[in-house]
């Protein structure tokens, strides 16, 4: 009997691809960039499984492109913005994405993007690479303590949790906001429950973790850069678009706030026309779950969810769950 076909649209860690060739044919895209959407519905047909990089767009044309044999997408990334999930659940298709695992290093990356802002550092260090460097000053490079400030959560999922506790290693006041309130965070860590005006008006940072839909569609614009602090840092490590890019540069050009530091942008991998020659901005490009136990982890979820759904199992972490009342 054939082995059911899974094709993965990029490479991922080879202990992933190797234990994904233990169970199925498997085709992996041999080139390190992302397909053309020609290439995503040729390459898709026939499959039974597909592993998808959140620059593919999944949607019915691509799913109609595979053929109805097709069962399952599995994201390799947390956001599953690049899906169309009615249009999967239309077509049986189960979708999936692996939350959990990349709390920490993105985490970790929003806390280091706030630092490294608030202390310059990315300017600094190409100052000396440079051979600008004198000798020490008084004056250069001053920047923003952290310690005791206020760091204001937009979104309180696993990821703003988790940088809420790091934070608190800084000794900063969390405030936050969400569509709820969350008692047992507000206790652990102190936190206060706040509406989107106090949150843009208090916080000293302010890190974003809402997903990206509809409604949080620059829900950082020109007006909320104009509520926050001059002296406010705005960190950025959810999706680009939550987050108007041209108001962005305009502010930090105009010093409406004192810095941005930014893992993603709203046309990646383009980013903004005068961005990029900004001082007060730290820019990298879309690394928060790039460490090796991460981005291992992240494929050990997308790998298991295509083995149980291709083994008649339900998966673990199925974003469009109505497809499996069908
Ligand atoms: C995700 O998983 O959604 C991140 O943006 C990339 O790992």
């Amino acid at each position: 009997m054939s082995r059911p076909s899974v094709y993965v649209t990029r490479m991922i860690p080879s202990e992933n691809i190797d234990e994904l060739r233990d169970h199925f044919d498997i085709e992996v895209n041999p080139d390190d960039r992302v397909l053309t959407r020609d290439e995503l519905k040729a390459k898709v047909k026939g499959r039974d499984g597909v592993i998808s990089l959140l620059t593919d767009t999944i949607d019915g044309e691509v799913l109609d492109a595979a053929g109805p044999q097709l069962r399952i997408v599995a994201n390799y990334a947390v956001g599953f913005n690049n899906f169309d999930l009615d249009a999967a659940t239309r077509r049986g298709v189960i979708l999936t994405n692996t939350p959990g695992v990349l709390d920490d290093a993105t985490a970790t990356l929003t806390v280091t993007l706030m630092l490294a802002t608030a202390r310059r550092i990315a300017e600094a260090d190409k100052y000396v690479r440079d051979g600008k460097w004198k000798g020490w000053a008084p004056t250069s490079f001053i920047g923003l303590d952290v310690d005791r400030k206020t760091l204001g959560i937009a979104g309180l999922g696993r990821i703003g949790k988790n940088v809420a506790h790091k934070a608190r290693a800084f000794d900063m006041r969390i405030i936050y906001s969400d569509l709820r309130r969350d008692p047992d965070f507000e206790q652990a860590v102190g936190a206060r429950f706040v509406d989107k005006e106090t949150l843009l008006k208090d916080s000293d940072f302010l890190s974003l973790h809402v997903p990206l839909l509809p409604e949080t569609r620059h829900y950082i614009g020109e007006k909320e850069l104009k509520a926050m602090k001059r002296t406010a840092v705005l960190i950025n490590a959810s999706r680009g678009p939550v987050v108007d890019e041209k108001a962005l540069v305009k502010a930090l050009r105009a010093k409406e706030i004192w810095g941005a530091g930014l893992d993603v942008f709203e046309n990646e991998p383009s980013l903004e026309p005068g961005l990029a020659d900004l001082d007060n901005v730290v820019i990298v490009p879309h690394i928060a779950s790039g460490t090796t136990e991460t981005r291992l982890n992240m494929g050990r979820i997308a790998v298991g969810n295509v083995v149980k759904v291709l083994s008649g199992k339900a998966p673990d972490t199925c974003v469009n769950p109505d497809v499996l009342k069908t």
